[in-house]
């Protein structure tokens, strides 16, 4: 019903609107005021997660995204080597775990099949598994040996946008925390990192107050036929996710690369006028990135593309490469996609509902796949 939606349109849309608050939701009680990570809660002891010495993550669709910029902060942070695998894919290739293997599983619902298969492996091989979920006391947490709930609140459309930001703030706690153990970061570095985290609802609800030019963008796209996702770094998976959200909402073709591969191939793609959605790096941090993905823009755009840019304020020089221009609060280059994920959200629920598609239900997909 309307009042279930909280006068929103669409359940996404009100999930959407809540971001801020279910990302503070995620890091209440799990900050010190002196900047340290506190996760108590987390049932590995200390000398447990020294003794890692690899991590893998497992998820599906969109917690795998996830997963896939949890492997740029554990690896940038804690100094220890980390994959990322599709649950589905994890266990047949018999991968390599022993009791100092961490395996973290992604999972909203916590009863991905999918995912439950790939925990149960890795318990079998001794390896120590930490759940990361959105939903208390579901099968995944249950059979792992620790969790980490999100606290994002039910997420009833079927597209994950609010479980898919907490399920980052999530990973960002943990990779701090295994840092901060592990000491391999100052405790004020520690610090520096964890106060911005504290600011990102904010950020958040300062972006989202101002999408209405992505809405008219969305309503402009909805004739498109097939779109492309371009980014670097932590902005690739960002690519992923803008590219599955449009795929499963409006059921336009939509691909995501890394942009160093477009000259591989994806870039015979580009023909007049194809939509490139482009998210690019902050100057700041490491500002040779941001060079090359407005390099990937410019060779885009050199070949008709009509091309969309994401990228963080004050950043004017983009201006003339974008024939749209989204800007997002700036933020350090590992925490972006808390910010650059948002407008890509917006936009494919638009285009959905410009198609006339019901945004929460969208065909032949399911909110939680319970079968491998
Ligand atoms: C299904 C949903 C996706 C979701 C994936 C993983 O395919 O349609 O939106 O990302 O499952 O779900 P989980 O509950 O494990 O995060």
């Amino acid at each position: 019903s309307a009042a279930e939606k909280g006068g929103y349109e669409y359940f996404m849309l009100k999930e959407i609107a809540e971001q801020p608050q279910a990302i503070a939701e995620t890091l209440l009680g799990r900050l010190s005021e002196r900047g340290e990570i506190i996760l108590d809660e987390v049932r590995l002891t200390d000398q447990d997660l020294r003794d890692v010495d690899k991590v893998f993550i497992v998820a599906c669709g969109t917690a795998y995204h996830a997963g896939m910029v949890a492997k740029y902060a554990i690896e940038h942070w804690v100094r220890i080597p980390c994959e990322v695998e599709l649950a589905s894919e994890f266990r047949y290739r018999d991968p390599i775990l022993d009791r100092s293997t961490l395996v973290i599983a992604i999972s909203q619902s916590g009863e991905t099949m999918d995912t439950l298969m790939a925990i149960r492996h890795a318990k079998e091989q001794k390896a120590r598994v930490l759940a990361i979920c959105n939903t208390n006391g579901s099968t995944i947490p249950r059979e792992s040996d620790a969790v980490l709930y999100t606290h994002g609140g039910p997420e009833i459309a079927v597209a994950s946008t609010k479980a898919f930001l907490t399920m980052l703030v999530a990973c960002y706690l943990i990779g701090l925390h295994l840092a901060q153990i592990r000491g391999v970061m100052y405790a004020d570095e520690v610090a520096a990192v964890v106060s911005r985290l504290r600011r990102t609802p904010d950020n958040l609800r300062d972006l989202l107050g101002r999408m209405e030019e992505v809405r008219a963008l969305g309503r402009d796209l909805k004739t498109a036929s097939t779109m492309l996702f371009i980014g670097r770094h932590v902005g690739f998976p960002v690519a992923l996710e803008g590219a599955l959200k449009l795929k499963e909402l409006a059921y336009i073709h939509a691909e995501g690369f890394a942009a160093g591969e477009l000259k591989h191939g994806p870039i015979a793609l580009i023909d007049k006028g194809t939509p490139v959605v482009c998210v690019v790096p902050s100057p700041q941090g490491r500002g040779v990135m941001r060079d090359k993905v407005v390099s990937n823009i410019q060779e885009v755009r050199a070949r008709g593309a009509r091309t969309i840019v994401i990228a963080e304020e004050g950043d004017e020089d983009v201006r003339q490469f974008a024939d749209h221009l989204i800007y997002v609060p700036h933020t350090p280059t590992l925490l972006a996609p808390l910010m650059t994920t948002v407008p890509l959200q917006i936009l494919a629920c638009e285009i959905a509902s410009a198609r006339g598609y019901d945004v929460d239900q969208p065909r032949n997909l399911a909110k939680s796949v319970t079968v491998e």
